[in-house]
């Protein structure tokens, strides 16, 4: 499926973009990974036999030469994965309101404008080849909202439907589009939350995402659920957006808005 092909994946120095490099590398590919992190991503791809690049995915400069770079060392990208994400609690304020103009914008740089700076390098020539394959790493926070974080769910949401909008646009280009949107994986992101090994809500592993991820390129679907069950709760909140709204108002209300902030958010990096 992906054997040969040059793939980029942002923010892949751990958790779900060094799982999805690995299973690239398994299967065969030419990977490129970047991250802000200079020295994990360096470590990363020495083990795992890629290329590292450091990049900040804020920066629209800094993304096309991560992709120069990708192309450089392995040929024009095929397969786009824009992974890097944050998310931010709602302080100091601890309401709908309440988090700081600087990490509801930071985080729409992060987790939305980064897939646009990407997609702006690689469309023109992918439409030319009509051929390419662009990943968004959103959430299941794109689809349902998170409790605890207004700039995580926002901006995920903007991620799915910045995703959705590219698949639409260039369905017809040869362009495939994946959004995938998993529940809480065990990374970096969640490290300080309690892990839930049972039942359809369960933490999993970065590598579940990865396989997803290709059960999904197999099928040729745009939507990716590691949680499958998140298909049932988004079929619900579609059904009816008055219950939706009230199960997860009910919801908040049966946790501790601090522990929310600490245990869902982990300061800044859901
Ligand atoms: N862990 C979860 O429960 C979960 C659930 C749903 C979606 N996600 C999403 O999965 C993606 C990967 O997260 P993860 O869970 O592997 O966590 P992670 O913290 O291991 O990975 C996120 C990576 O993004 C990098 N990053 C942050 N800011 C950056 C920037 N400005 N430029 C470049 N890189 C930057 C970090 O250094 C980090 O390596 C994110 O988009 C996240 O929102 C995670």
């Amino acid at each position: 499926m992906v054997f040969g092909k040059s793939i980029a994946i942002t923010g892949a120095a751990g958790g779900i973009g060094r799982a999805i490099a690995e299973k690239c590398i398994a299967e065969g590919a030419k990977v490129a990974i970047s991250d802000i992190n200079e020295e994990l991503v360096l470590q990363t791809a020495k083990e795992i036999g890629a290329v590292s690049f450091v990049c900040n995915v804020v920066d629209e400069a800094s993304v096309k030469a991560f992709i120069s770079g990708a192309e450089e060392a392995n040929g024009p990208v095929d397969m786009f994965v824009s992974n890097a994400g944050v998310g931010f609690p709602d302080e100091p304020g601890g309401h709908a309101a309440g988090g700081s103009n600087e990490s509801l914008e930071l985080s729409w740089q992060i987790n939305v404008m980064s897939s646009v700076y990407a997609g702006r390098s690689l469309i023109p020539t992918w439409i030319e080849k009509n051929e390419g394959r662009f990943v968004i790493v959103a959430s299941a926070a794109g689809l349902l909202a998170q409790v605890g974080t207004a700039s995580y769910t926002t901006t995920k949401h903007a991620a799915v439907g910045y995703a959705e909008y590219m698949a639409i646009m260039h369905k017809d280009d040869g362009i495939k589009v994946h959004c995938i949107c998993p529940q809480y994986v065990q990374t970096n992101m969640t490290k300080n939350m309690k892990v839930i090994t049972e039942g359809p809500d369960k933490h999993i592993l970065p590598s579940d995402v990865a396989d997803a991820l290709f059960d999904a390129i197999e099928k040729d679907e745009f939507l990716v659920l590691p949680h499958p069950v998140i298909r049932d709760y988004f079929q619900g909140k579609a059904a009816n957006y008055d219950r939706y709204i009230s199960g997860m108002a009910k919801r908040k209300s049966m946790l501790d808005t601090a522990h929310i902030l600490k245990m869902e958010t982990n300061n800044g990096t859901v």
